[in-house]
C-alpha cells in the first residue's frame, strides 16, 4: 500500500526542502486528506491541473464562515483569521463575489499597472540606498538587511505612509513576520496598531487627498459608489500584509537559488552586464516557480460536495493548493526540477490562479527585477557565507522564505 512509503509533512527536514514530499504526494496521494501540525485536517491538491481547477472553482469559497466545525474551534491555531481584528481581516482573499467583484474593481481603479510602472524610479532608489549601507562591509544578512525592508518601504511610499512613521510599518511588519499569520500576541498587538494608525492616516488624507494610493483608495468609486474607511483601512492592510513577506522571499529565494547555480547566475550577470534585460524577465518567472514564496495558496472550504482529482470533498472541508508542488509537476513543466532562466514555457502559479490572481504582481515582479539586478551588478563575487544545509527557513504553513542569508563579497566603496 502506498501509504508505507508515505513521507513526513512539516518537520523541519519537510521545511528545509519540501520537494521530495511533494513529488510523492502528486505521484501516489494527488488530492489527499492530511492532518496539519495544528490538528486541522485539510485536503492537500499538489498536481498542476487540479491546482488550477482548484483555484478556480467558485465552489471553494474564501471566507472563512463556509469551513466546518472542526476548522472553526481551530482557526486560531492556523492562522485564519477568527474575531479579533476582524475589521481589517474582511479583505479580498477572505471574501467571494459580488463583495469580491465590487471591492477588487474600487481597488484595481487605484492600484493600476501604470501607477506600479511610475514607481520604478523610487523602487531603484531604495533599492541603491539599502545596497549602499553594507556595501562597503564586505558581508551582510540579505534578508534583514536588504529583502525584508526594500518591500516595506516600497508598499509605504506606494500606499503614502510619511517617511517618519515608516519605522513603526518595519516594526509592525516585523513582528507579523517573526510570529507567523496567527492573530494572536505580538501579531494581534501589531495588526491593531496598524488599523489604528491606517484609520488615522485615511482621515487624514480624506481631507487632504494627494497623488498616492491611499487618496486613490478614497477617491475610487465604482457606480457612485465609494470605499467606506473600514473598506479602505482593510485593502491598504491586505496591501501590505500580502505584498510584504512575499517579496521579501522572493528576492531571499531567488538570491539563494541563484547562488546555488552558479552556471545559471553567470549567465544572467553576462545579459546584465550586456545591458540586455531579456533573461531577467524570464529569471524572475523562473524562480517564482522553481521555489516561489507562496508556497500554499491561502485557505478555501467547499460550500457544498465536490469531486477534484477522483476524490470526494465534504461541504465545510478546508482545500489548500500547494502552489509549490503544482509548479513542479512534470505533467505540465518539461524537466521541472531544473532551474532554467530561460524558460518559455513557464505558466506556473506562483500568483495564483483566478479571481484572486495576485493583485500586486507588477509590483512584485518590479522590486524583484530591480533587486535582483542591482545585487548581481554592484556585488558580482556575491557568496553565500554559510553551509546551506545550516541555513534555516520559515516554519510557516503558507510562505516558504528564508530567515536569514548571510553572503560575503568584494567590498564596493
Ligand atoms: C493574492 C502571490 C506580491 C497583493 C496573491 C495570491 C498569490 C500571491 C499566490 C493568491 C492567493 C490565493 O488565491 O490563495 C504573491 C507573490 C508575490 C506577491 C509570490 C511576490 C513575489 C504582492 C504584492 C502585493 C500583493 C507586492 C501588493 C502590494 C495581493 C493581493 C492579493 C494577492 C491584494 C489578493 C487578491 C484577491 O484576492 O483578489 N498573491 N504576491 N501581492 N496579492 Fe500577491
Amino acid at each position: 500500500m502506498t501509504d508505507a512509503t508515505a513521507p513526513t509533512l512539516f518537520t523541519w527536514e519537510f521545511a528545509s526542502d519540501p520537494y521530495p514530499a511533494y513529488a510523492w504526494l502528486r505521484e501516489h496521494a494527488p488530492v489527499r486528506r492530511t492532518t496539519l501540525p495544528s490538528g486541522v485536517d485539510a485536503w492537500l491538491v499538489t498536481r498542476y491541473a487540479d491546482a488550477r481547477q482548484a483555484l478556480a472553482d467558485a465552489r471553494l469559497s474564501k471566507n472563512p464562515v463556509h469551513h466546518s466545525e472542526q476548522a472553526a474551534h481551530a482557526k486560531g491555531k492556523v492562522g485564519i483569521p477568527g474575531e479579533r481584528g476582524a475589521e481589517l481581516m474582511t479583505h479580498l482573499l477572505n471574501i467571494d463575489p459580488p463583495d469580491h467583484t465590487r471591492l477588487r474593481r474600487l481597488v484595481s481603479k487605484a492600484f493600476t499597472p501604470r501607477r506600479t510602472a511610475a514607481f520604478e524610479p523610487r523602487v531603484q532608489e531604495l533599492t541603491r540606498g539599502l545596497i549602499d549601507a553594507f556595501a562597503a562591509r564586505g558581508s551582510a544578512d540579505l534578508i534583514h538587511e536588504f529583502a525584508f525592508p526594500l518591500p516595506i518601504y516600497a508598499i509605504c511610499d506606494l500606499l503614502g505612509v510619511p517617511a517618519e512613521d515608516q519605522d513603526d510599518f518595519r516594526d509592525w511588519a516585523g513582528a507579523m513576520i517573526r510570529h507567523g499569520g496567527g492573530p494572536r500576541g505580538g501579531v494581534a498587538r501589531a495588526v491593531k496598531r496598524m488599523r489604528s494608525y491606517l484609520l488615522e492616516l485615511i482621515h487624514r488624507k480624506r481631507a487632504d487627498l494627494g497623488d498616492d494610493l491611499i487618496s486613490g483608495l478614497i477617491r475610487a468609486s465604482d457606480h457612485g459608489e465609494h470605499l467606506t474607511e473600514n473598506e479602505a483601512a482593510a485593502m491598504a492592510f491586505i496591501l501590505l500584509f500580502a505584498g510584504f513577506e512575499t517579496t521579501v522571499n522572493l528576492i531571499g529565494n531567488g538570491t539563494y537559488a541563484l547562488l546555488r547555480h552558479p552556471v545559471q547566475r553567470a549567465l544572467l550577470q553576462d545579459a546584465l552586464a550586456a545591458g540586455d534585460s531579456a533573461l531577467l524577465d524570464t529569471a524572475i518567472e523562473e524562480l517564482l516557480r522553481w521555489d516561489g514564496p507562496v508556497e500554499i495558496a491561502t485557505w478555501r472550504f467547499a460550500t457544498e460536495p465536490l469531486t477534484l482529482g477522483g476524490q470526494r470533498i465534504g461541504e465545510g472541508e478546508p482545500v489548500l493548493v500547494v502552489l509549490a508542488a503544482a509548479d513542479r509537476d512534470p505533467g505540465r513543466f518539461a524537466g521541472p526540477d531544473t532551474l532554467d532562466l530561460a524558460r518559455r514555457d513557464n505558466p506556473h502559479l506562483g500568483f495564483g490562479h483566478g479571481i484572486h490572481y495576485c493583485l500586486g504582481a507588477p509590483l512584485a515582479r518590479l522590486e524583484g527585477r530591480t533587486a535582483l539586478a542591482q545585487l548581481l551588478t554592484r556585488l558580482p563575487d556575491l557568496q553565500l557565507a554559510q553551509n546551506p544545509e545550516d541555513l534555516r527557513w520559515r516554519g510557516g504553513l503558507i510562505m516558504r522564505g528564508l530567515r536569514t542569508l548571510p553572503v560575503t563579497f568584494s567590498a564596493d566603496t
